[in-house]
């Protein structure tokens, strides 16, 4: 059952009309897609958001193709919807107005990988983990690790924001966007930041414009910070018999002063869906702590053995297994990274949430979750970035029947959330699912103020129309 589009204003047949008739003449046809089964690719991400079908595709090969696109829709007054992927879980690529979308998977190179200024220069379609592997060629490494990496590309991470378990001690994307080239509805070309570390020139533009969503700017190319490849990984699973204790290991862990790369947690039902794919995990297992540390050879060594340590005195520990070589290590991981689907295959429906509350509040995050989930009858599970304070609570339902029940469960967690001091989305975005609840964590006024900078780069909103704010009408649910 598909989440409705927003309200958002149409564009006219004749406005639609002209547009495809400027993007054949101005692109050729090879670029411009207006047949109904390539235009349905184009419809939908990740996320349950219902979109309106595209009316025209625009295949962009180049900054000049983006610019085009752009002018056009803005000369035409059609809305325009730009995606990479499409990997996104909250709607941001789903053209909820129909008109353009701006597809830039085709762009797809990696223009330098600098080893002596720690910097690559890359094109929005470039696919996150090709960027991780050429870096790795190099010595070099690029952190941000969504668990989408093997297909999500690099200009839907920039738009999102794009996290990943490596986020507790390297941060997110936008740690390490230095500089942008993004073009504006109308075809304006502009060039942001620097291909400096250190730069405070003017506004911080990019700042700004990474986690925008794809509503201020469609980027072209980014230029992305680099860090020398760690000497050694080591990894290490943690499991427990009850999620609570899990929990509180992860405070174990750093009041023993480590900074793993990540810490990750998953739940009881979690860890049956892991087995339910096939992976052996001790049936007195009833959660589970993924760490993972990094760093120079010799420093490791008794990384590792504080973290043994810190871990084997917490309360509830059945078993630590440490990863002895890289096979061992990616065996662990193949069971994390699949998680978004495994649990997918428990129920016909399934909501991925990724609340964030501070660290210290998980132990009641997941006591209210489980609250929730009495309260409403709603069937959920938990996993994710603990160590961020970042969880995918994930609500799961079989009959459309139960969806009223499964709305109230995400409001209920939306609510409790922002009471222990948190956040509506650490790294998925606020899209279109997400945008009712916005008002729970921001001010009527601060709302305000980022529309009225939506209208500064795009004062006909045309640019993604219908995402991260709330429709006027509705009130702070
Ligand atoms: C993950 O951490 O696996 C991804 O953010 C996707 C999700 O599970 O919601
Ligand atoms: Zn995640």
């Amino acid at each position: 059952m598909l989440v409705p589009a927003p309200d958002v204003p149409l564009p006219t047949a004749a406005a639609i009309e002209r547009a495809k008739r400027e993007l054949d003449r101005r692109l050729g046809p090879s670029k411009v897609a207006v047949a109904a089964d390539t235009c349905a690719l184009y419809a939908l991400d990740e996320s349950d958001v219902a979109g309106r079908m595209p009316d025209v595709v625009v295949l962009a090969e180049s900054t000049a193709d983006v610019a085009i696109a752009l002018e056009v829709a803005d000369a035409c007054d059609v809305p325009i919807t730009p995606r990479a992927a499409g990997t996104g879980r909250t709607g941001g690529a789903v053209p909820v107005a129909g008109g353009i979308v701006l597809a830039t998977h085709k762009l797809t190179r990696v223009k330098d990988i600098d080893r002596r200024d720690l910097l690559a220069v890359v094109e929005p379609g470039v696919v996150t983990g090709e960027l991780q592997a050429l870096c790795e060629k190099e010595g070099l490494f690029y952190p941000p690790d969504p668990n989408s990496l093997d297909s999500c590309m690099l200009g839907g991470n920039i738009a999102e924001n794009a996290g990943g378990p490596r986020a507790f001690k390297y941060g997110v994307t936008s740690a390490y966007v230095l500089g942008l080239e993004a073009c504006l509805v109308g075809g304006r070309v502009l060039r942001t930041g620097k291909r400096t570390v250190k730069g405070v020139t003017g506004y911080d533009v990019t700042s700004l414009l990474v986690g925008s969503e794809g509503t201020l700017a469609v980027f072209t190319e980014a230029t992305l910070r680099l860090l020398r490849a760690p000497q050694e990984v080591a990894t290490v699973l943690a499991l427990f018999d009850d999620v609570h204790a899990c929990a509180k290991g992860v405070s174990a862990v750093i009041d023993a002063g480590l900074v793993p790369r990540c810490l990750e947690l998953l739940d009881a039902a979690t860890l049956d869906a892991v087995r339910a794919q096939g992976v052996a995990v001790d049936a007195r297992a009833h959660a589970m702590l993924l760490v993972e540390i990094d760093g120079d050879a010799e420093a490791i060594h008794p990384a590792l053995e504080r973290l043994g340590n810190a871990l084997a005195e917490c309360a509830g520990v059945v078993d630590i297994v440490v990863a002895q070589d890289e096979a061992q290590r990616s065996r662990l991981w193949a069971a994390r990274k699949v998680l978004s689907r495994a649990t997918r295959k428990l129920a016909k429906h399934k909501l991925s949430e990724d609340v964030v509350v501070p660290r210290s509040r998980v132990p009641e995050l997941l006591l209210r979750t489980d609250r929730i989930g009495d309260e409403t009858g709603v069937r959920h599970l938990a996993y994710g970035h603990a160590g961020d304070g970042n969880l995918h609570v994930n609500f799961l339902w079989d009959d459309d029947s139960e969806r009223a029940a499964v709305d109230r469960a995400i409001e209920l967690l939306m609510r409790a959330t922002i009471d222990l001091g948190g956040t509506l989305s650490g790294e998925h975005g606020i899209g279109v699912t997400k945008q009712q609840f916005l008002p729970l964590e921001q001010s009527a006024e601060l709302i305000d103020l980022q529309r009225d900078l939506k209208r500064v780069f795009d004062p006909k909103e045309l640019l993604n129309p219908g995402k991260i704010f709330p429709n006027r009408s509705h009130r702070a649910c």
